[in-house]
């Protein structure tokens, strides 16, 4: 006897197969039997109507590190299908850090309050534990959040010993629990650090089995030198990488993107090398003049001293204010923005490049925040695969589960097989979509039907159940990461 059938779906495993018709059948928190269960039955049953059932959509970048302590129900992410989220992201982590002020930028996207650090990674994961989200955490140790915690000043090089100290907490995090080191070498707070320092704290992931992800130095111009700094990170350090966002930023480069695949597939002959992309020609970030450089639009997503002009336009508040485009954002800052700036041939060559991963680095925080952080999953399969054909529904849902969780080593999950966790999405392939935008950026996607985290119903037609099933997903559970 199952504790739930679903029948009548079109089952997607994640695998990247074609659909196959049939039923899904769930005991505890498992998938219990797959395929024909009419000889079966179901303390509960439920009829999918011929919707598709997939496994839960991974999110492989995001910065909900806070989010998921503090607006537990997760609804941005729950509402699109999204059942595990990756933290730690572009060098930015809530543990482990130790400090007394408001932390600078792009900490403060994730955290403006130092009380809310943990300074023990043990300490974050085991809160989690004890009040468990909507949908399931694996957390990443980020380098910025290390060099604050162990420099007295960013703008320089670590010491041999500084290097020592993040590298003891690199190891120490990865011993509780984290699941990898990101980097976001692009940010002030980790600028200025060689590839030699990134290089010597990644090597304690190795033994474990750990991730690196990298936010690179340059996403513009000088892109090809960042590619090879990460590939030399990573064969150096002997881990697998993840390429984060990938993207050709600023005119100039538009059309890049052909030269960098082909670069990142040599690379990847050598070295186990992955990509994530989200779904949109607009990035969003902490409000610079670095990136507005590179931008031809930029809205306004958070100002501190300025909260009126967040879903302005920069260049009206600087009218406005009658201020050139730098002094208005020195004026609004801190601040976050959302930056046009790369070019949609490009989004789609890397959406469809074979080895790309779906993330969607969304913001939670922000008051008026880019619309990726609702919208992204439903996007790629309702714009990109129904609207657009870009590649087939299989290939899209392989993008967000199973492709996912192997470069992550999530075992058990972003896959429909008995056995295999039921974390579970059913949707609507002919209405699913995003109705998230730059004006409204909080709507909720369409043709989201249900959605189950570790065999519990959270979402169901629009609605949250108010369910917590989600776990904390541990390096010591999990297999070692897998790009193929
Ligand atoms: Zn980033
Ligand atoms: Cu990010």
């Amino acid at each position: 006897m199952m504790d739930l059938i679903i029948r009548n779906a079109q089952l997607v495993d994640g695998s990247g197969k074609p659909a196959k018709e049939g039923d899904l059948g769930i005991k505890d928190d498992r998938i219990a039997g797959m395929g024909d269960l009419s000889q079966e039955s179901g303390s509960k049953e439920l009829n999918a109507g011929g919707k598709v059932l997939s496994p839960g959509f991974i999110d492989s970048h995001t910065h909900d590190d806070r989010a998921v302590l503090h607006d537990p129900l997760m609804s941005c992410k729950i509402s699109q299908g999204v059942t595990t989220v990756i933290t730690g992201n572009c060098g930015v982590s809530l543990a482990p850090l130790k400090y007394e002020q408001r932390p600078p930028p792009p900490l403060d996207l994730v955290c403006e309050d130092p009380k809310l650090f943990f300074s023990e990674f043990s300490g974050y994961l085991k809160t989690l534990d004890q009040e468990p989200p909507s949908l399931n955490v694996a957390a990443q140790v980020g380098h910025s959040t290390l060099r604050l915690g162990t420099m007295d000043r960013l703008d320089r090089e670590a010491t041999p010993d500084e290097i020592k100290t993040m590298r003891s907490r690199l190891e120490s995090s990865l011993l509780d629990g984290a699941i990898g080191f990101s980097t976001g070498l692009f940010y002030p707070p980790a600028g200025s650090s060689s590839t030699e320092e990134v290089i010597e704290i990644a090597k304690s992931l190795k033994q474990h089995h750990g991730i690196h992800s990298t936010h690179m130095r340059d996403e513009g111009d000088r892109i090809m030198d960042s590619l090879d700094e990460t590939l030399k990170i990573g064969t150096q350090a002997q881990t697998p990488v993840i390429i984060s966002h990938h993207k050709c930023a600023g005119i100039q480069n538009f059309g890049r993107s052909t030269e960098t695949l082909k670069k990142i597939e040599e690379m990847r002959q050598k070295h186990p090398i992955g990509i994530d992309v989200y779904p949109y020609v607009a990035g969003s970030t902490m409000l610079s003049s670095g990136r507005a450089m590179n931008a031809q639009k930029i809205l306004v997503t958070w100002s501190r001293p300025h909260p009126e002009a967040a879903g302005k336009e920069l260049d009206e508040v600087a009218m406005e204010m009658d201020l050139d485009r730098e002094s208005a954002i020195e004026k609004l800052s801190p601040a976050g923005g959302i930056f046009f700036m790369m070019d949609e041939k490009d989004v789609r060559r890397i959406l469809s490049y074979p080895h790309s991963i779906i993330g969607s680095d969304g913001l939670p925080h922000d008051d008026h925040p880019h619309p990726r952080l609702w919208g992204t999953f439903p996007r790629v399969l309702g714009h990109y695969v129904r609207e657009i054909g870009l590649f087939s529904l299989e290939e899209g849902i392989n993008k967000m589960t199973h492709k996912t969780a192997l470069a992550f080593g999530l075992k058990d999950r972003g896959i429909l097989r008995p056995g295999a966790y039921a974390d579970l999405v059913l949707f609507d392939p002919e209405t699913i979509l995003d109705r998230a935008t730059f004006d409204n950026p909080k709507e909720p996607a369409s043709g989201i039907e249900w959605v189950m985290v570790n065999g519990r119903m959270v979402w169901n037609h629009q609605t949250h159940s108010g369910q917590r099933p989600g776990k904390v997903l541990r390096l010591q559970e999990l297999d070692p990461p897998l790009m193929n």
